[in-house]
């Protein structure tokens, strides 16, 4: 009998490793003979610590559950899920990038290999550099950062750039609120990332990678530094990658903890030893990146999908998705909601079906008021805008972004002047310095928004001039993102910012 167990750092909050601590004493005192697994995550957060029983029937799931139930779970008696994949959340979703996470143990390689992995590696060492290349750009992949480049074109840049050495760098930094995709498939599937990156250096011309892992991160840090070990052990990365001759070598960096270190150019300066500072662009990274050579810089998300389209071939993946905004979208669901977790879809899936139907509402039970879309840098947005498809450009229609994908729910009694508030104060800390309207004006933006507070009215105009300068003049996405959530609770929810006033008089 095999018991998964994962250990996944949301499941570990949340017990997982006393249950599995409990699964083994209480096998030892009956004398019973299983294997405890320690798996990822399937993403299901508010069904954690979910554990799965396999008794060569397939995989039958139970949680959330505590070390008390681990007792009847051995007899068979605790009422349980059914299998996993039977569970409605889990059903409707199109697994291609977390197809293995929670399925297989994070740090087996022969586990790794007989559910897939390492078939696109091998494919793409039969490929030149350019149809590698090609191979990403007819998937339509796009990054899952945050700005939605189409990966094709960057490494085409980093391929057509003569120099004696190309990097690969991971931006594995995930600062935005209500992500946690990247930590998820770094803990869970580690050699996906790992193989992404060498099919990436095999088409741009790159022997050498590093991924950038926020230092908030220890269980990531450790699962991907033992997985790089492994890989390196059984020949994956190295001089000679699974014997192909071709060099691909690559290792973990621990970054200190800035929110700007994930915007590429700052992260390439603190990857340098640097302060995380934004450089100017041009030069691009492509071009001019890490220690000045040529780089392709993408998060983990888009390097860890890529084993998946030289898997299962550019077409297959383009099949899924709208309009421009190919493949599927590895969803965060976060805040309030009644069902959190990783669902991932083809995109297009409409927020309101989103947020209301797969996600249950809130957990408060009241009535939705807002939908944070695309971290601390995103738009609120209200239920009147629950038919946007959630896909690049229709969130941009609707004056929104997808970001890394981030969904943070509110119920009714959130107060969006305070959300405003605590998206300017965010900018004003978190502001790298370098330019004027995102280092003064989210100082200026706290203080204006502090005026409305107090009930003075012609302040709302002046905190519209504010955003419009910081959106114009900011020389990165920190300051000129901030809008967003400002203007969007500002345009959506004006009675939040007139209450004061009302109050007042
Ligand atoms: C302030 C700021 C923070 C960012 N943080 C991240 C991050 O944590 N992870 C990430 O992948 N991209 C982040 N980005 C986007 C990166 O600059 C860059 O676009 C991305 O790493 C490119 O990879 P992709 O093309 O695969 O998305 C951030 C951008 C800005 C402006
Ligand atoms: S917008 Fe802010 S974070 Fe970005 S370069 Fe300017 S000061 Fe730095």
């Amino acid at each position: 009998m095999k018991v998964y167990v994962p250990m996944d750092s949301a499941a570990k909050a949340l017990g997982a490793d006393a249950v599995a601590e409990a699964v083994v004493a209480e096998a030892a005192r009956r004398g019973m003979t299983l294997e405890v697994i320690r798996n990822g995550t399937r993403g299901m957060i508010w069904l954690e610590p979910l554990v799965e029983v396999d008794t060569g029937a397939g995989r039958q799931a139970y949680g959330p559950v505590a070390p008390g139930d681990v007792p009847a779970l051995l007899d068979g008696t605790l009422p349980g899920l059914g299998r996993v994949e039977d569970i409605a959340f889990f059903a409707r979703q199109t697994r291609l990038t977390f197809a293995r996470c929670g399925v297989t143990d994070p740090l087996s390689l022969d586990d790794y290999a007989a559910h897939g992995g390492l078939a696109g590696l091998r494919r793409a060492l039969g490929m030149t550099g350019a149809q590698i290349v090609a191979e990403v750009t007819d998937s339509g992949l796009r990054g899952r950062g945050g700005a939605g480049f189409p990966t094709g074109i960057k490494w085409n840049t980093v391929l057509g750039a003569v120099a004696d050495q190309k990097y690969i760098v991971c931006n594995a930094d995930e600062g935005d609120s209500g992500t946690f995709a990247d930590r998820m498939l770094m803990e869970g599937d580690p050699f996906t990332l790992i193989e992404g990156m060498v099919i990436a250096g095999l088409g741009v011309g790159a022997s050498r990678g590093y991924v950038y892992l926020r230092s908030e991160y220890p269980d990531a840090i450790s699962v991907m530094n033992a997985a790089v070990q492994i890989a390196r052990g059984a020949g994956v990365l190295g001089p000679d990658v699974l014997g192909s001759g071709r060099a691909f070598d690559m290792e973990i960096r621990v970054g200190a903890g800035a929110y700007v270190c994930g915007e590429e150019t700052a992260l390439l300066n603190s990857l340098e030893g640097k302060r995380g500072v934004v450089r100017a662009k041009p030069p691009l990274p492509a071009l001019e990146g890490f220690l000045g050579k040529p780089t392709v810089v993408n998060n983990v998300i888009s390097l860890a999908t890529v084993p998946v389209i030289f898997e299962k071939g550019a077409a297959f993946y383009a099949g899924f998705g709208l309009g421009r905004s190919r493949g599927t979208v590895t969803l965060q669901i976060a805040g309030n909601v009644a069902r959190g977790g990783l669902f991932e879809t083809a995109f297009g899936m409409s927020l309101g079906e989103l947020v209301l139907d797969v996600a249950g509402g809130t957990a408060s039970g009241r009535a939705v008021k807002a939908v944070q879309v695309g971290g601390p840098l995103g738009a609120y947005m209200p239920p009147a805008t629950f038919d946007t498809a959630l896909g690049y450009e229709d969130l941009d229609a609707a004056g929104g972004l997808i970001g890394h994908a981030g969904v943070v729910v509110f119920d009714d009694t959130a107060d969006m002047l305070g959300l405003a508030r605590f998206a300017m104060e965010f900018c004003a800390v978190e502001s790298c310095g370098k330019c004027t309207p995102c280092r003064i004006g989210a100082v200026r933006g706290v203080e204006t928004i502090d005026r409305i507070a107090r009930g003075d009215a012609e302040a709302i105009s002046l905190l519209t001039d504010l955003c419009e300068t910081m959106k114009d003049g900011s020389l990165c996405a920190l300051g000129g993102f901030t809008p967003y959530p400002v203007m969007s609770a500002l345009t959506h929810f004006p009675k939040d910012f007139a209450r004061r006033k009302e109050a007042a008089e």
